[in-house]
């Protein structure tokens, strides 16, 4: 069976670099209202790929927010389900100077297709386009009932897609759910990854004097609110880079001692990891490992800092307002909505006087564990072995991606994250880019993986 959908493969490799490319033009960037028609241009166009590939019941779907776009096919009798979920939104480019070449014109150097969103997620999300397009040029058929969801608004929290979930019970009933929109643990090292971080994201706003002021007439006497703003930042961490707001730690499940270990015999260099990012020493919370530290500890970060004068030159004012975006990644049992509230009123109390201080929730996440006794699991394993001729190794990830807990908690379905990206290809920063060869890779797996799945997965 699987001979015959190879040779597709094979037959049809060469195209698959420039119908990424033809994804990647696409803009679709969903935090900016100016894009919300490539957004919506980018929906037609994965249902008009889904259609081609043989989903004749490939469906656009209007949300209060970006489209949703789902497809199913369920014409083999007895099989088990797989609910595919991707995402055809990407990261804003911004500072679009730094990159080497246009984030929306896709272009191969050394073996990677550059472009935003070839490795988060849209790279990703072709692999398994392409291994179902083989199915279907081999067999006419799948080798499992596959249903798809692609979303546009995962990089700015899913607001719309729990909703629509619920609302979709019966359409997204699935034995399992597969993603790929994850990394690598390393090249050459596939891997599956069992868990994610939460995310609990917030804007904090300092105003000073009704508007900006000569900062001869005033400064001195007056409260100037980015001083202010850095005082509360400052405030956020100890010394020992613990998170200082009381009570963050509380439902904070300790790493145990069998992970630890797990953890410790990945291949994890901690020299060349902090060489690979050139920075002089790595920081993180006292008494735990880098990737503790990633995978199984809570974090916080300035994501964003805005106030006063940026512009080339001096100018002496004394800004009327400060603000700052924080995020806080989350795991198991933290829970986002409490995480904002203990957030809120430590900013709140440490506010120092003289300016006025708003903070405001943007969005969250729930932490994701996924059990690991799942037969895709199994599959998923035997899959990326035969596809990379290596062993995968099990993995937890810093990252989130919301709709897995939703997933679990609304339709009891576990996520499995089978990702073909490599930590260090820029998602989320200038020159992102995916290795082509864990590209091809990654569509042989998802090949292997359903009918892997298919035969020896219920
Ligand atoms: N692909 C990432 C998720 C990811 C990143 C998984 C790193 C594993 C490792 C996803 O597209 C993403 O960036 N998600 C956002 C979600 C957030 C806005 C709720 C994230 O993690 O920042
Ligand atoms: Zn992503």
């Amino acid at each position: 069976m699987m001979d015959k959908v190879i040779r597709e493969i094979e037959k049809r490799r060469d195209g698959y670099v420039d119908e990424l490319a033809e994804f990647l033009a696409i803009p679709s960037v969903s935090t900016d209202p100016e894009r919300a028609a490539d957004v919506r241009r980018c929906a037609a166009y994965c249902r008009d790929a889904l259609e081609k590939i043989g989903f004749s019941t490939a469906e656009v779907h209007e949300t209060p927010g970006h489209p949703i776009v789902t497809a199913d096919w369920s014409g083999a009798e007895g099989a088990p389900t797989v609910l595919f979920y991707g995402h055809y939104d990407v990261q804003p480019v911004d500072p679009v100077e730094l990159w080497t070449t246009p984030p929306f014109e896709a272009t191969v150097r050394d073996g990677s297709i550059y472009g935003r969103g070839s490795a988060d997620d849209k790279g990703q999300v072709l692999c398994h386009w392409k291994a179902w397009e083989a199915h279907f040029a081999a067999h006419g058929r799948l080798p499992c009932n596959v249903k798809v969801l692609l979303e546009g608004e995962e990089e700015i929290g899913s607001e719309h897609l729990a909703p629509f979930i619920d609302a979709n019970r019966d359409r997204l009933a699935s034995d399992v759910v597969l993603i790929s929109d994850s990394p690598m643990f390393a090249r050459g090292v596939p891997s599956l990854c069992y868990g994610l971080r939460g995310l609990c994201y917030m804007e904090i706003h300092v105003r000073g004097a009704k508007s900006d002021l000569h900062s001869g007439s005033f400064g001195g006497a007056v409260a100037n609110p980015a001083q202010a703003l850095a005082r509360i930042l400052s405030g956020l961490k100890d010394h020992e880079n613990h998170v200082a707001i009381e009570g963050f730690y509380d439902k904070v499940r300790p790493v145990s001692e069998r992970e630890r270990a797990e953890f410790g015999r990945l291949p994890f260099n901690e020299i060349e990891f902090r060489q690979q990012l050139e920075v002089p020493e790595l920081v993180g919370e006292a008494g735990f490992t880098t990737l503790e530290r990633i995978w199984a500890r809570p974090a916080l970060d300035i994501n964003g800092m805005i106030s006063g004068f940026t512009g080339k030159g001096a100018k002496t004012v004394l800004p009327g307002v400060a603000s700052a975006k924080v995020s806080m990644r989350l795991v198991p049992d933290q829970d986002p909505d409490e995480i904002a509230a203990l957030f809120r009123e430590h900013v709140e109390s440490h506010a120092p006087p003289g300016v006025t201080v708003r903070v405001e929730n943007l969005h969250g996440a729930r932490p994701y564990l996924a059990p690991l006794d799942h037969p895709a699991n199994r599959a998923a394993a035997r899959a990326l072995a035969k596809a990379f001729d290596a062993q995968p190794v099990f993995t937890r990830e810093g990252g989130s991606i919301p709709v897995t807990v939703t997933f679990q908690e609304e339709l009891g379905t576990t996520s499995i994250l089978m990702g073909f990206g490599l930590p260090d290809e820029n998602a989320h920063a200038p020159d992102e880019h995916l290795d082509l060869e864990n590209f091809h890779g990654g569509v042989l797996t998802a090949a292997w993986f359903y009918e892997e799945y298919a035969h020896n997965g219920k």
